[in-house]
């Protein structure tokens, strides 16, 4: 259920962070800050720190950070509302157990779930007490689903009428509002209303935490005109791009066995999930988005996706799997044969076979090289070359340098593709994503070149100072520096991929109004990784500062400055060298190279131009 703001922050207030992990692990001052073993790693010497100044936490060993709730939440492997209730508890702060929430919203919404809650209890009941609802009964059991499943997923029948739910709501003289905004019922002309949903099998969705938030609905008759399956329209309550079928049956498998199977189709789920692949979550046939991944992200950092050659959802399915992989998340791959899908497999050979398939899934990039491969790619030349620029993309999406160059040396051995080749088809992808993400840009920017380009270790996984400076100013002095810096150096410019993700959530979080409080911005984030890269920052001096002994507490505003021409002169300096190279090329080609010669007289003035720009004038500051 959904905790109103407000009594968080009076969670939040009530539960100094001091004194709530010393209950937890031996602490004592040092300085401004208190110091211990961390508890999330082994270690002799402590290097844990706790700011009382800050209210938060960060080990220097292991690198993990927080607020006062995700310390408990990770220490004792419990969600952000199981973390809210027991500091309550600590504090003596009385939490409603259901209800309305405090802001007119969550009201709102709380309406829309009782709609959703309502209708899935009628469409249930229906199944299972109607004569017409005997009918999807028998096709559920025919489908193999257990009386027990049928519970458990809360499996309904609609009937085939245009005020089923109608009348239900009217009889128990209910406000049927809220079942229309909910997506349940659709409005005529006249102003009245009827059911959206007529003569079909029901599967309501539910959120991570249980509460229907909405329904898929497959077809029962060969005359029925619309799809086999239609679902609920996006609602308050129905975030499609935040919602995964299943995923509150299937969390806490998930957490334990440490990684998800991804598949697409409700029976899929349902079928897996009664065989005793619990650890199973649905994507409903469409594309991955981010919010779905962070999700999953949030129980298991493997995800095995389950190919089926033949869909067209599975290709959607493997379309998301690049984002996947930016998300930091690993991806694996279990093939089945053709035609089948996870559902008719285990049908046919059980869930024993279904697990050998899941404990056969290779990489994905092995996936992919192999489907190449098969493809006869790999034994010409040009074939070659796609496919290995193919596999580069993909690996040139993981953040983490040493899983980079891990996947190109077993590309390299296993498809017998020479290391050096792959190596510089990587920096060439990863020079040329980080041109396109530089400001934007006036005029021609040259292509991107085929190979060669920015040294690897240019593109090191590493932060480069003047972006973390930038963070962590904005961080430090909010809204209007926050702006500030978004106007000269826009989130997709950061070249490190955390950096952009936390320069976007900082533009929105400062957008979204309200007191500028760090420990309750790491609260929006669903990823834990983003909250330890903002507290390693919090913890940390601004790198600058490092080289100017004499300023103990420089100006924030002159910081951003310094920070954006640098940032600035990076991009730039990598633009020239790109031309650079561009024109090299062009000239061995006998090519015109006047655009050329004019890209790099512009980029060198406003290269010139950057130090004399007085940024620190602008209006933003007050
Ligand atoms: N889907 C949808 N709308 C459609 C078709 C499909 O929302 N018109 C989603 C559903 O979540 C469905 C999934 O995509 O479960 C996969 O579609 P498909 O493979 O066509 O269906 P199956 O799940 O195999 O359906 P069934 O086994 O019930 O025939
Ligand atoms: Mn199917």
């Amino acid at each position: 259920m959904r905790i109103a703001d407000d009594t968080i922050e009076e969670v939040r207030r009530a539960s100094d962070i001091v004194d709530v992990i010393s209950q937890y692990l031996q602490i004592r001052k040092r300085g401004k800050n208190y110091l211990g073993l961390c508890p999330f790693h082994q270690e002799k010497t402590p290097s844990f720190n706790v700011s009382p100044e800050k209210q938060m936490y960060h080990c220097f060993g292991c690198g993990v950070g927080g607020n006062v709730f995700t310390f408990v939440m990770e220490h004792e492997k419990v969600s952000f509302v199981e973390a809210v209730r027991t500091l309550a508890r600590r504090a003596g702060i009385t939490l409603p157990e259901e209800g309305p929430g405090g802001r007119g919203e969550s009201t709102e919404h709380e309406g829309l779930y009782d709609a959703c809650k309502t209708a899935g209890l009628y469409y249930h009941d229906t199944l299972l007490h109607s004569v017409e609802g005997k009918l999807a009964l028998e096709y559920f059991r025919h489908r193999g689903f257990s009386d027990a499943t049928i519970t458990k997923f809360g499996l309904g029948y609609s009937k085939n009428v245009w005020d089923g739910l109608v009348s239900m709501a009217a009889g128990r003289k209910l406000d049927i509002l809220p079942f229309e905004k909910a997506g349940l019922l659709l409005r005529r002309e006249d102003g009245s209303c009827y059911d959206r949903f007529r003569g079909r099998a029901m599967f309501p969705i539910f959120s991570p935490s249980g509460r229907t938030i909405g329904f898929g609905a497959r077809k029962m008759r060969e005359d029925d005109p619309l799809g086999k399956y239609i679902n609920s329209p996006e609602t308050p309550i129905y975030l499609k791009s935040r919602s995964l079928y299943g995923l509150a049956q299937s969390k806490e498998a998930i957490r334990a066995q440490e990684f998800a199977v991804l598949v697409e189709g409700y029976a899929d789920l349902i079928t897996l999930y009664q065989a005793g692949v619990e650890n199973v979550v649905a994507s409903s046939g469409t594309a991955l988005t981010e919010e779905q991944i962070q999700l999953i992200g949030r129980y298991a950092k493997s995800v095995t996706l389950v190919y089926d050659a033949d869909s067209a959802g599975s290709k959607a399915t493997i379309r998301g799997v690049d984002l996947i992989i930016e998300n930091g998340l690993d991806v694996s791959v279990a093939a089945l044969p053709e035609g089948e899908d996870p559902d008719s497999f285990v049908k046919k050979n059980g869930g024993e076979e279904f697990r050998r398939r899941l404990a056969g899934a290779v990489s994905f990039l092995d996936f992919k090289a192999s489907t190449f491969r098969d493809q006869g790619l790999l034994a010409t030349p040009e074939g070659k070359t796609r496919a290995v620029r193919s596999i580069v993309e993909t690996i040139a999406k993981m953040k983490d340098e040493i899983k980079r160059n891990f996947y190109i040396k077993h590309v390299a051995e296993t498809y017998g593709v020479y290391e050096t080749l792959l190596f510089r088809e990587l920096e060439a992808i990863v020079g040329r994503d980080r041109s396109r993400a530089a400001y934007q840009h006036g005029g021609p920017v040259p292509p991107p070149p085929a190979s060669g380009g920015l040294s690897l270790s240019a593109v090191r996984a590493g932060l480069p100072p003047p972006e973390r400076d930038l963070l962590k100013v904005m961080l430090e002095e909010g809204p209007s520096m926050v702006a500030f810096v978004a106007t000269h150096i826009p989130p997709a410019a950061f070249t490190d991929p955390l950096a952009r993700r936390t320069a976007e959530l900082l533009g929105k979080h400062a957008a979204a109004g309200g007191r500028w409080d760090v420990p309750a911005f790491l609260d929006t984030l669903d990823d834990p990784s983003l909250r330890t890269f903002i507290a390693d920052i919090m913890f940390n001096k601004y790198e600058l500062s490092r080289g100017w002994t004499a300023l103990d507490d420089p100006d924030p505003w002159l910081i951003a400055e310094s920070c954006i021409r640098r940032v600035k002169a990076v991009v730039l300096d990598g633009l020239i060298a790109e031309n650079h190279r561009q024109m090299k090329s062009a000239e061995q080609e006998g090519a015109d190279l006047g655009p050329y010669r004019e890209a790099h007289i512009r980029l060198q003035s406003e290269k010139k131009e950057l130090g004399r720009l007085r940024l620190i004038d602008s209006p933003a500051r007050k």
